[in-house]
């Protein structure tokens, strides 16, 4: 097997529109979000090895133990598949973490592909869901990228074929806000009140406007409110013209490429801003 084959980028997502709708006797919430892949990317690589499982980063930030949810994904493809041959992951990571990109999600989903290659398993859609959906809630979306409706936790996901998401900026800010925190965050405050129908119309017409008018994140004021740097950076791309919209729990903030101008790259400055360029 090439080593092209071997390897594959894991996309980041932004959450277009995210309502949560309640919490669940499992402590989960169902929600009803839109998920798109973007172009920044993890890159990770697979090489075999004897038994061991083993995960080198090139960021001393990301733990590299069974924390990682690449181990976890390649451990639990070999209990499935009932094997014990090992496998060395070689992680490039582009994606913030704590960022409410999906990062860690997406590697997950890639280590579960390059699990099967290496070890010769099938890609078997249905399997490969099953096992994602137990790594994390948004793991069984990168199994199929591009543009998806999520449901239930987050794992139950319908490809929206028809949509065109506009090309999008990223504010990217150094501050990570917890997930678990995030979600606890939203106990005693209204969920649930907003339909996904004129965002879904909206994303079908591909007009930047509509889709900014529409879009929506359920965790946006919660999150102003965990992380005032949050409301701050957010308020002032909102008066900078940016439409801006929080991804997931947070901290990263996206906007249509076309608003981003002088005023917006002022606004965000001494952030980092990905995708505005290109
Ligand atoms: O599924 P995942 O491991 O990504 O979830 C991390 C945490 O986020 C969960 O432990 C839970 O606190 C929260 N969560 C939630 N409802 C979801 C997804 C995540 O409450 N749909």
């Amino acid at each position: 097997m090439s080593a092209r084959e071997l390897t594959l980028a894991a996309p980041a997502k932004a959450n277009l529109f995210l309502e949560v709708l309640r919490r669940r006797p499992d402590g989960f919430h169902d929600l009803v979000s839109v998920f798109a892949a973007l172009p920044l990317a993890d890159r990770l690589e697979i090489a075999p090895e004897e038994e061991a499982l083993v995960l080198v980063c090139d960021d001393p930030e990301v733990p590299v133990d069974g924390r990682n949810l690449v181990l976890r994904a390649a451990a639990l493809l070999r209990e499935e598949a009932g094997i014990r041959a090992g496998a060395r992951f070689r992680l490039h990571k582009r994606i913030p973490i704590g960022g409410g990109l999906g990062g860690g999600s997406s590697d997950a989903a890639a280590a579960l592909r390059l699990g099967c290659r290496l070890w010769g398993l099938p890609e078997e859609a249905d399997t490969l869901s099953r096992l994602a959906a137990r790594l994390g809630s948004d793991v069984p979306f990168f199994l199929h990228g591009g543009i998806c409706l999520c449901e239930g936790r987050g794992e139950i996901v319908t490809p929206l074929a028809d949509a065109k998401a506009p090309a999008l900026a990223l504010a990217l800010p150094p501050w990570g806000v917890s997930t678990p925190a995030a979600y606890a965050a939203l106990a005693g405050r209204p969920l649930g009140g907003r339909p996904v129908g004129p965002f879904l119309r909206a994303l079908s017409s591909g007009d930047p406007e509509a889709v900014a008018r529409e879009a929506f994140n359920r965790f946006e004021e919660a999150v102003f409110d965990l992380e005032p740097r949050e409301r701050t950076l957010h308020e002032a791309l909102v008066r900078a013209g940016a439409r801006p919209r929080m991804s997931g729990s947070g901290s990263s903030i996206w906007m249509p490429k076309r608003f981003v101008d002088a005023r917006v790259r002022e606004a965000a400055a001494g952030i980092r801003l990905e995708g505005a360029d290109d």
